[in-house]
């Protein structure tokens, strides 16, 4: 619920007219993002959908403070991005854990780099390892868990910095349909009990939908925000929320956007 004193603070995320073009070593350009809007509000789940190349994940780096821009703005918590910080972390669909390190250690990392003692990382990173579901595994090392098992430690070792915001790149994305299904009612659950906001990144028409407030839809050439689509579905979204009629509404308002979009694109 909002009261008026969240009201008043500014968003999450606030983007405006972000304009991007990079140029190859060739010198040829190519317009990635063309004066893209989005806003994301406190505590909300916002997921960004759209064709291959439409500039998803520039638009997460930029926000992440990766990437430099061209014009435009990205404000995280009311301040301009001039870099990465401390209240956003980021999960990559590659997981990106460093397969030297133990379960517990890649989820300590980034609470080691801000020097906080072993102990005390190590206390939050059990906990968290516990809250993904993954107790017991704390010492085992990346390559003897599956791709599901290691994007929850990609997960773990996000939210072990206490982040305000999580930016998602296609997470699961590599992960089987099942598993996919698992983590993301987990993701929910996780989200419910803190006030993180979240920006996802995917493909999946039903992913989107079943996890956001909004899906924002994204056109190429340039890329651009074409509609959004307030998604109105009762929290907490269980099982049954697959199965809703609204749900599978909303899941066809989405794929008629985007077939509109490729069908276009192959008779241009
Ligand atoms: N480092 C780069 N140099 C030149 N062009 C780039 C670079 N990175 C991305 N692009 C181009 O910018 C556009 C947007 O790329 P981006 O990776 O952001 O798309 P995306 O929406 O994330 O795609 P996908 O769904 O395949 O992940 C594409 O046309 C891509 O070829
Ligand atoms: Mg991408």
């Amino acid at each position: 619920m909002t009261t008026s004193t969240e009201a008043a603070l500014p968003p999450a995320i606030e983007v405006t007219d972000l304009t991007k073009r990079y140029v190859g070593a060739d010198g040829r350009s190519v317009l990635a993002l063309d004066r893209v809007q989005l806003t994301v509000g406190r505590g909300e789940f916002v997921s960004i959908i759209g064709p291959s190349g439409c500039g998803k994940t520039t638009l997460l780096k930029m926000v992440g403070g990766i990437l430099p821009w061209d014009s435009g703005s990205i404000s995280v918590l009311g301040k301009e991005v001039s870099g990465p910080g401390p209240e956003r972390a980021t999960v990559f669909q590659s997981f990106a854990l460093l397969p030297w390190m133990t379960v517990l250690d890649n989820v300590a990392f980034g609470l080691k780099v801000r020097g906080v003692a072993r102990s005390e990382r190590h206390d939050v990173a059990r906990k968290l390892i516990a809250s993904v579901g993954l107790a017991g595994f704390e010492e085992s090392y990346p390559r003897q868990l599956s791709g599901g098992m290691q994007q929850r430690v990609g997960l773990a070792r996000a939210l072990a910095v206490k982040p305000h915001l999580l930016l998602m790149d296609e997470p699961f994305s590599a992960i089987d349909a099942q598993t996919r299904l698992l983590l993301q009612t987990d993701l929910l659950d996780i989200w419910s009990k803190t006030d993180l906001s979240v920006l996802f990144i995917t493909h999946a028409m039903d992913e989107a939908v079943f996890l956001s407030d909004r899906v924002i839809i994204m056109g190429a050439r340039p890329g651009h925000v074409t509609n959004v689509i307030e998604v109105d579905l009762p929290r907490p979204r269980t099982e049954a929320t697959r199965l809703d009629p609204r749900f599978v509404d909303l899941t066809g308002q989405v794929w008629a956007r985007l077939r509109g979009m490729i069908v276009e694109e192959t008779a241009a």
